[in-house]
């Protein structure tokens, strides 16, 4: 079977090396892939943010099973034609999506299904914004409606600054198009979890939890990023919390798609808050996870593409992983001055050697290869990502692959899975 990986990060290089893994997978292609993944998959170069170009791509290689990695192709629409044509495709149509492409239209879906979310008020004006105010306490959350990659959601500390972060992003000076409308949302205490299942569009097949941090300094400091590090491990849900979680939050979700006519097929993404009220919903992600991706994978011991299959052919079964019983880290690291303005082009040293070392893989994200010599292309440039028996092993075994791997200006967090180690 020929697949096509449709995206270029750390996420569609743990995709890929997985399925490399399949015997049903005989010939695989990233569009447009990073240097790492070249390695993997046979690169062609597309715009992903281009219909007509992903189009003429699938024309080109007709592709018996397509996987999209970023959320941008699958808001335009890229499983209705890709469909359309009869190309297998995994992911939800441009209609399902709207669950990550309009947070208005999640929020209102999650009331409507009595799926557990903070409280929340969609605002057209200024106006609104102040009068929905006196109805929250502070800290408060300001949240852009549409697609903001990540710099959409701002954690307000008073009422004065709602109101002028709530009058950038509608004035649409701060994100464009993507803050016509803002949501004030109560701010949720607790634990995030990053909760995956697979859907048929009727059933649904959790995987294994993670943890993602996104904030790019120790200690959870400094602003957003598009993500430093992940981890998973069996501790972190237990069997009673995954179920409950199928049974109150993803199964939910999936039905009340089917009942109003817009069947969810593909990966959904539940971006959790476990608060003391219990689990609530923070949004949700119409795909894979990045880096969350990254450990998920490694624990992963079942055949990615056949679970992917069975979502398209409509025969997912809770039963459909099998799972390592070891923990995972994944941590990031990233060009000097990410996730402000960056220089690429910088040397990377060490990878030959650290590809050697026993349950390390380094994932490739902001990678290019000239001359059989790798360089940073990103931001994000690698997703040093170990597995082992417990999670403190995990952690000491990737910082000592992170201690070889070197390029100039490399940062990453220091305190990745942490919290678990201490625990
Ligand atoms: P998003 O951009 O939608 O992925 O949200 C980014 C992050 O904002 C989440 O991962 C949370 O850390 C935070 N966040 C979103 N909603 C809330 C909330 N209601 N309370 C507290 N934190 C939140
Ligand atoms: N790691 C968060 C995301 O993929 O959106």
């Amino acid at each position: 079977m020929k697949v096509l990986i449709i995206g270029s990060g750390g996420r569609e290089h743990a995709l890929a090396w997985k399925l490399r893994q399949s015997s049903r997978v005989t010939k695989l292609y990233c569009a447009p892939g990073n240097g790492g993944l070249a390695e993997e998959a046979e690169c062609l170069p597309v715009d992903v943010k281009n219909l007509d170009s992903l189009l003429a791509l699938g024309n080109s290689i007709r592709p018996d099973l397509t996987v999209v990695g970023p959320e941008l192709p699958l808001t335009l629409g890229v499983v209705d034609e890709f469909s359309r044509r009869g190309w297998r495709i995994f992911g939800p149509t441009k209609a399902a999506a709207r669950l990550e492409s309009s947070k208005s239209f999640a929020k209102a879906f999650l009331q409507r299904h009595y799926i557990p979310t903070a409280h929340y008020a969609v605002c057209n004006s200024v106006d609104d914004v102040q009068k929905a105010l006196s109805h929250f306490h502070t800290p408060v959350v300001v949240k852009a409606d549409g697609l903001a990659a990540g710099k959409g959601v701002v954690i307000a500390r008073n009422r004065e600054e709602a109101t002028s972060v709530s009058a950038d992003m509608l004035s649409g000076k701060m994100l464009g198009e993507a803050g016509s409308k803002v949501i004030i949302e109560e701010c949720l205490k607790g634990e995030e979890i990053s909760f995956l299942v697979i859907s048929d569009g009727e059933r649904v097949a959790p995987l294994v939890a993670a943890q993602d941090y996104k904030r790019v300094g120790d200690g959870d400091t400094g602003p957003n990023t598009g993500g430093m590090g992940a981890y998973s491990t069996k501790t972190m849900l237990d069997d009673q919390m995954r179920d409950w979680l199928v049974h109150h939050i993803a199964q939910p979700v999936i039905s009340g798609m089917k009942a109003e006519g817009t069947d969810y097929k593909g990966v959904l993404y539940c971006g959790l808050m476990m608060t003391a009220r219990g689990p609530m919903v923070l949004e949700f992600n119409c795909r894979f996870g990045d880096p969350e991706t990254q450990p998920i994978m490694m624990r992963l011991e079942s055949d990615l593409a056949e679970a992917l299959e069975a979502s398209i052919e409509g025969r997912v079964s809770d039963g459909e992983f099998r799972w390592s019983s070891d923990a995972s880290v994944c941590v990031v690291m990233c060009s000097g001055g990410y996730p402000g303005t960056f220089e690429a082009g910088k040397k990377i040293l060490g990878l030959a050697e650290t590809a050697k070392s026993e349950g390390i893989k380094v994932f490739h994200a902001g990678t290019a290869k000239h001359d059989g010599t790798y360089f940073t292309s990103g931001g994000r440039v690698l997703g040093v990502t170990a597995k082992a028996a417990d999670i403190s092993t995990a952690v000491q075994h990737v910082y000592d692959a992170i201690a070889r791997i070197g390029f100039e200006g490399a940062h990453y967090r220091n305190d990745i899975a942490a919290r678990a180690v201490k625990k």
